[in-house]
Formats: C-alpha cells, structure tokens, sequence
C-alpha cells in the first residue's frame, strides 16, 4: 500500500488528537491562553509590539489553526514561520513562558488525558518557529518539558 494517501485519493485523516476536544473547548482555550499572554509583563509587550492585526483577528486566526492542528479540519492556510520571523527577538525563555502558560490553559480547560498529548503537539511547532530562529546548524533545539520542569523546582 502506498505512503501517500492523497495519491489513492483517501480523505485526510480527521481523526482529533484526543476525542474529547471539540471546537467549543478550543475557542475557550485561546481566549483564555491569549487572555494571560497580554498580562504577561514580557510575553504581552512582544505582542502589542508584533502585532499586525487587531486582536479579534488573531484570535479568530488562531482558533482556526488550532482547530486544524488538533481536530484536523485543514482550515488554516497561514505561515507561523514568517510571522515569527518578522518579530523582534524571541529568547528560548519567551518560548519557555508561552508554552508554560498554554500547560496551565489546556489543563483547566481539558481531560488530563488530553493535556500531553496537546502539549505535545505545541512543543513540536515551537521547535520548529524556535529552529527557524537559530539557524546555526549546531544549535540544539531545548527539551521543552525539562525546561518547565528545571523551572518549577
Ligand atoms: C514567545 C513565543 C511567541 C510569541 C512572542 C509569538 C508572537 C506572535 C505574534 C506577535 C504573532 C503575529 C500576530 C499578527 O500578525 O498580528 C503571532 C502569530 C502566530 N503565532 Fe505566535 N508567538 C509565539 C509562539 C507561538 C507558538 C509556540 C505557536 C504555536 C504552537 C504560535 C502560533 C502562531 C500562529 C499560528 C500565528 C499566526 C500566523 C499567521 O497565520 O499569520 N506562536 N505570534
């Protein structure tokens, strides 16, 4: 059988990360997660510093890109790599804190089940926006979940 779905002409796979996560929860997750980020003393002002569009905007945005990363919906069509590119700079703390704050939303809001299994996901598309920003080939992406750990001793 081959690798390649859409070459036999199969439907993408829409099976969600976790079954419980619906888009009522999702939309709670990024208002409350967004919500945090602009009262965050350092997170909030590399925000209203980046910020293209208005934040009514970007929260629609962003519940339609995770919806298509944790439901599977194929919705969004934008580029996360350049728009964090454009920003001023982000330290591997900043990437620390977003993701610290999105463990603390997902886990008030969702089936601990389901927690893991999103952050997972997170941690892997901040590597890769945190990748695009140390080009050095020796540059080692950080072990996000020790990171958090090494902080909350
Ligand atoms: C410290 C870390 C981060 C900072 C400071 C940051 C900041 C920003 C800013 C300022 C924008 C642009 C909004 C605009 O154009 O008006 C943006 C867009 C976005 N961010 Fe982040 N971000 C961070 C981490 C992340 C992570 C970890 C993810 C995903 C897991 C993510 C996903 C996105 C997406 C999908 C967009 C929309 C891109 C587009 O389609 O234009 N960001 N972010």
């Amino acid at each position: 059988m081959s690798d390649f779905p859409i070459i036999q002409g199969q439907k993408a796979d829409r099976t969600p990360v976790h079954p419980s996560i619906d888009a009522a929860q999702i939309s709670a997750l990024v208002d409350q997660f967004y919500a945090k980020v602009r009262a965050h003393e350092r997170l909030g002002l590399l925000f209203a510093n980046g910020m293209e569009k208005d934040w009514p905007e970007h929260l629609e945005r962003m519940k339609a890109f995770w919806r298509s990363v944790l439901l599977k919906t194929g919705e969004y069509k934008g580029k996360p790599v350049p728009a964090h590119m454009k920003l001023e700079e982000i330290t591997t703390d900043d990437f620390n804190q977003w993701l610290q704050m999105f463990e603390e939303t997902a886990s008030s809001l969702m089936v601990p089940e389901a927690v893991p299994l999103v952050l997972k996901t997170a941690e892997r598309i901040a590597s890769s926006l945190w990748l695009a920003r140390n080009p050095d080939p020796f540059s080692k992406v950080p072990v996000w979940s020790e990171l958090r750990q090494a902080q909350a001793l």
